[in-house]
């Protein structure tokens, strides 16, 4: 036995990711299917020694039925396939900003709010990037100590716009500086704006904004963020300032509680993306205490894993955990879900 699993935008950069860390989790695959458009039609991709032939999306196909389908695709892509797969049964991953605030889809970081999927069939969203590393981190500081303000200045990898993004930024190394992803020049220069302005603050300053409330469950938490590309191929890094309601003790505590996050590291040293490439935890670094109502942390993680690809995956596994439980490890983690 084994799950049936398709991953719709499967040459992406995203994609791609989705792929290598199924391949490498312990989810067992009785049949993987591949999805992307025409452009892709012939490709081959390896999964677990095999090549895999890239199909091109059909709603045909969406109707197949499978146990999961992880989509990045992009929202449109999204928006019009993830509902005919959903219809027919298949709990659909879906990794684009499309169904994120919609009040009945649960944006779920498994570490935090996974206890959402027990039960739940249907689209489940995978949240931003950004959003997913920093709320990571501060978690078990909100669980503590009730997080009451957030500013936070992004500097995000070239990759979170896509296999184009990355292709544009290595043109432009070798000397090409014509661009048409990114609204200005990205090699050796860094750009304050990520997607369209609206009401002076941009897309993805939006969803962090909102994903963050949602995800901890509290619309009291304000978030004051500038969302900023910088000349990195993969990785994103964050300086955080957070204020609490409560009293923090001390630093120690501080370092104690946001190390206590399941899948978060502290470094003494200081971290750069380029050393978390390719990894799955959150690292938090830079750790300090201002006042015992204010800290600020530098936290890094790679944006293709643990800021789409791996949550996803993780979801998968909770979901089908949760739902199928039947092996005694499934139901230690159903447990340990059910106290979170
Ligand atoms: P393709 O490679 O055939 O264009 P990225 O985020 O790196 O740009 O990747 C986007 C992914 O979404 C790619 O796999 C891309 O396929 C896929 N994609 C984009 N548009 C469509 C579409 N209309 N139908 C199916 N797949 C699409």
């Amino acid at each position: 036995m084994g799950f049936r699993i398709g991953v719709v935008g499967a040459t992406g950069a995203v994609g791609r990711n989705m792929v290598e860390v199924l391949e490498k989790s312990d989810v067992v695959v009785s049949e993987l299917r591949l999805f992307a458009s025409e452009r892709s039609a012939g490709q081959t991709i390896m999964f677990k020694g095999s090549e895999v032939r890239v199909e091109v999306l059909t709603e045909k196909a969406m109707r197949e039925g499978f146990d999961y389908l992880l989509f990045s695709a992009g929202a449109d892509v999204s928006r019009k396939y993830a509902p005919i797969a959903a219809d027919v049964g298949t709990t659909v991953i879906d990794n684009s900003s499309a169904f994120r605030m919609v009040p009945e889809i649960p944006l779920v970081v498994p570490e935090i709010n996974g206890k959402l999927l027990k039960g739940y069939s249907g689209i489940v969203a995978n949240p931003n990037c950004s959003t997913i590393q920093m709320v990571l981190a501060l978690y078990r500081v909100h669980d503590r100590y009730q997080l009451h303000e957030i500013f936070v200045s992004t500097y995000q990898a070239v990759s979170g716009a896509g296999h184009k993004a990355i292709v544009e930024y290595e043109r432009q190394l070798t000397g090409d500086m014509t661009h048409n992803v990114f609204p200005r020049q990205i090699a050796h220069n860094v750009i304050p704006l990520i997607g369209d302005l609206k009401n002076d603050i941009s897309q993805e300053e939006w969803k962090m904004i909102n994903e963050t409330r949602k995800i901890l469950n509290s619309q009291s938490i304000s978030v004051f963020p500038t969302t900023v590309r910088v000349p990195v191929r993969i990785g994103h890094s964050e300086s955080v300032i957070a204020r609490t309601l409560f009293p923090i003790m001390s630093k120690e505590d501080l370092i104690e509680t946001i190390a206590s996050g399941e899948d978060v590291v502290i470094h003494d040293d200081i971290i750069t993306p380029l050393e978390i490439a390719g990894d799955d935890d959150t690292h938090v670094s830079r750790i300090r205490l201002f006042d015992a109502h204010t800290f600020g942390l530098w936290v890094v993680a790679d944006n293709l894993r643990v800021g789409a690809a791996t949550n996803a995956v993780r979801i998968l596994k909770l979901h089908s955990q949760l739902n199928c439980a039947s092996s005694t490890e499934s139901e230690i983690e159903v447990a340990e879900v059910e106290r979170r």
